[in-house]
């Protein structure tokens, strides 16, 4: 095979400390403290206090100007009385108790982060809120903290406008730092796959892929084995191959393993799709926002932060993280509309769409992985501009075969706020794949109806009896404007879910 370049893979720094301090509020020796209050309901009289604020700390309502902070969700107010303390207090409203979720706890966090940033503090204290629990509680400010700790300026010369706050101090009494252990692990894994994800397709190249998942592999003790091209060649990974026909780089095919002698506990498989980039190929995409095709590759690098996780969560199941790597171009080799080639498991499949090369990737990546026969198979990719139209940016399009494993995603969705919403798979949608000339076509209407769907109903022919659900998360893999945890670029949205889900699976 011809010489392939092994770029190096280019890492930014992504990993803040977070600490549970046992210290009463007023001792810390942090510059910035930062406490969330809830409102009071119903409109209180200005003279009464309109926040609840922590025990110890109800006198600090006597610095608080009322009019300017009643505590509403994600309002934040700053006040240094260097007379009474020696630090910077932050004040964050969480809204309404009965309108609570954890979520507010990560984008208290983040916020406290940011702030001590904005304020040149090394360190912050953030004091735990009195909810029910106080382990949720802590894993949710921390993993609010880590992620709004990472910025991706790796690719920036000049970093000094970019403050970096080295730790936070959960202050809490009770002990909380097994929750923090998991936040740390949860969301250094999430910036580890924002961090990879932010090279572009010139650096992150599917030879680059293969070797983070090498490097990651060594680190936690996984299996990895790397198919190359001439490979791929051997196991008739036709659908892989016809992707790349247009690309300068050859394909990877990864499959890492952890726990993999384990006998006696679950077995799970994850599979991303793994395009460095997606021009579209001969079926090119137009010029604006093309650029953004360097995201194509977020299920792939979501599987190595999820192995990443579930290693250093030490979690009891056995689990195969698989994905795919090519770029998706247009030249004379590339392979073109009409083109009809036999996929791993032996179906044909007619290309009408070269720019519908996911789930053709995706197919013989499923049906290999099939063949281990994973109690349930859960892929991740950046599938179709259709569920952008359905859903938006909010949440992803989950679709299964199996109703529990449905039920565990949404549900992890919920509890990660890394919301999926179900969509259809009847079998009219199956229907509309049926090829004229080969067994199926990748694209299941000319006009583009139920796109994102019958991509799904694709996939689900390559998984052959398996329980397999599919989140096409093109809507959520970057964010286009930062908010309070999150900064624009590459999301790393999928870790903290599928992890929570297969941890409710292994449960049952
Ligand atoms: N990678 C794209 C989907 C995508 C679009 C991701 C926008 C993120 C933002 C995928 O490969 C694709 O091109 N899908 C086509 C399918 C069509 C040709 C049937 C699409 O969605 O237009
Ligand atoms: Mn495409
Ligand atoms: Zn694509």
């Amino acid at each position: 095979m011809a010489h392939c370049p092994r770029p190096i893979a280019n890492y930014g720094v992504y990993s803040m400390q977070v600490n549970q301090n046992k210290i009463s509020i007023k001792e810390t020796k942090d510059e910035v403290i930062a406490i969330a209050v809830f409102q009071v309901p119903g409109g209180q009289p200005p003279s009464a206090t309109p926040l609840k604020y922590p025990k110890e700390f109800e006198d600090l309502s006597q610095y608080v100007r009322k009019e300017e902070f009643e505590g509403k969700s994600g309002q934040v107010y700053v006040f240094n009385s260097i007379t009474a303390f020696k630090f910077k207090v932050l004040l964050y409203g969480l809204g309404e108790e009965k309108d609570f979720n954890l979520d507010y706890l990560r984008r208290f966090g983040g916020t406290a982060v940011r702030y001590a940033a904005s304020a040149k503090s090394a360190s912050v204290s953030i004091v735990l809120p009195n909810v029910k629990n106080a382990s949720e509680a802590a894993q949710s400010i921390a993993e609010g903290a880590i992620l709004a700790s990472y910025k991706p300026i790796k690719f920036k010369t000049k970093k000094d406008d970019y403050f970096e706050v080295k730790t936070a101090n959960i202050i809490s009494q009770e002990n909380v730092s097994d929750a923090i252990k998991r936040a740390s692990a949860l969301a250094t894994a999430q910036n580890y796959v924002r961090d990879i994800n932010e090279n572009p397709a010139n650096i992150a190249t599917p030879q680059m892929l293969a070797q983070s998942a090498r490097d990651l592999s060594k680190q936690n003790g996984l299996a990895c084995t790397v198919f190359e091209k001439d490979d791929l060649k051997k196991m008739k990974m036709n659908a892989i191959l016809g992707v790349n026909q247009g690309s300068a780089l050859p394909p990877v095919l990864v499959i890492m393993e952890y726990n993999k002698d384990k006998k006696d506990v679950p077995f799970y498989a994850v599979v991303g799709k793994g395009i460095t980039f997606d021009s579209g190929g001969i079926s090119i995409k137009p010029a604006k926002g093309m650029q953004e095709m360097k995201y194509d590759k977020t299920g792939a690098v979501t599987t190595l932060g999820i192995m990443r996780a579930v290693s250093e969560l030490k979690l009891p199941i056995r689990l195969i993280g698989a994905f795919a790597a090519t770029e998706n171009m247009p030249s004379g080799t590339a392979q073109k509309p009409g083109d009809i080639i036999t996929a791993y498991n032996g179906k044909t499949i007619e290309v009408l769409n070269t720019d519908a090369e996911g789930r053709l990737i995706l197919a013989d990546t499923l049906a290999y992985v099939a063949e281990r026969k994973p109690q349930a198979i859960i892929d991740l990719a950046t599938l179709t501009g259709a569920i952008i139209i359905s859903l938006g940016r909010y949440r992803a399009g989950l679709f299964s075969n199996d109703d529990n494993l449905a039920k565990a995603i949404f549900e992890a969705g919920e509890a990660t706020f890394e919301r999926v919403w179900r969509m259809p798979l009847d079998k009219e949608y199956v229907e509309m794949d049926k090829g004229d000339f080969a067994d199926i076509k990748n694209i299941g209407s000319e006009v583009g109806d139920a796109g994102s769907i019958t991509a799904a109903a694709f996939l689900q022919e390559f998984v052959g009896e398996c329980k397999w659900a599919h989140l096409d998360i093109a809507g959520v893999d970057m964010i286009s404007e930062k908010h309070s945890y999150l900064e624009k670029g590459a999301s790393g949205i999928g870790v903290r879910l599928v992890v929570n889900a297969l941890e409710r699976l292994a449960m049952k």
